[in-house]
């Protein structure tokens, strides 16, 4: 995999965010997810501005790896790399989306969840794919049953991940990394709840690590 996939992998689990107020709640956030050992974030575009999301993000922790989510034009993909995001997340697979940041040179995660939009996803360069929804399209034994045709690709599984099920997704070797709200929900941001995400986090972290083991 290439260094992001592999740092990103490292980390197993990606903070799924929509941040209603970014100049009030990026900079916590971005302090809390770090403290907590899971130092990547997804900011999704289901709020406006998580332009400004991840520009103030990156500017609090520099080596956190910011990206952004729900992307669903290219007019987002230029936005997130002037505001310096480091890649792209899609809720579906959309060639125009994927040529467009491959050709800008920042790293895309499509989703896809059949077979026929893994069919498509050959065509182009990719190593991961966001597998969304996760549990509502068949979950683990879906993504499995894909992975035999389809072994060149690994899986950030989103949609209905927690504390409960992580690990059996984690076991799994097709997947790359988990991706989940349930460390970022809307009650622990807007209320600033910063101490109760960096130990959703650490919880999140040992998990990975246990399920690797
Ligand atoms: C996503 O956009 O990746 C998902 O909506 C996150 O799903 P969750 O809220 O069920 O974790």
């Amino acid at each position: 995999m290439n260094a992001l996939n592999e740092r990103i992998s490292e980390i197993g689990v990606v903070p799924v965010i929509k941040l209603n107020h970014p100049e009030r709640d990026a900079a916590g956030l971005a302090k809390a997810l770090c403290a907590g050992g899971v130092p990547v974030a997804e900011v999704t575009f289901r709020a406006p501005g998580a332009d400004r999301a991840i520009r103030l993000m990156k500017e609090t922790c520099p080596d956190m790896l910011v990206g952004a989510g729900t992307v669903t034009n290219i007019e987002q993909i230029d936005k997130v790399i002037e505001a310096g995001g480091q890649f792209i997340v899609s809720p579906g697979f959309d060639p125009e989306l994927v040529q467009y940041a491959q050709g800008k040179n920042i790293p895309i995660f499509p989703g896809c969840t059949t077979a026929s939009e893994y069919h498509q996803a050959l065509k182009y360069d990719l190593e991961v794919l966001k597998f969304f929804p996760a549990e509502q399209s068949g979950g683990l034994a879906k993504i499995k049953a894909l992975s035999a045709p389809f072994p060149m690709f690994k899986v950030m599984p989103t949609g209905g991940i927690s504390l409960k099920n992580l690990k059996e997704y984690l076991s799994c070797p097709v997947i790359a990394a988990c991706g989940g709200s349930y460390m970022v929900t809307a009650d622990l941001i807007d209320n600033n709840k910063w101490d109760e995400i960096t130990e959703l986090c650490k919880k999140s972290r040992e998990i990975v690590e246990e399920a690797r083991a």
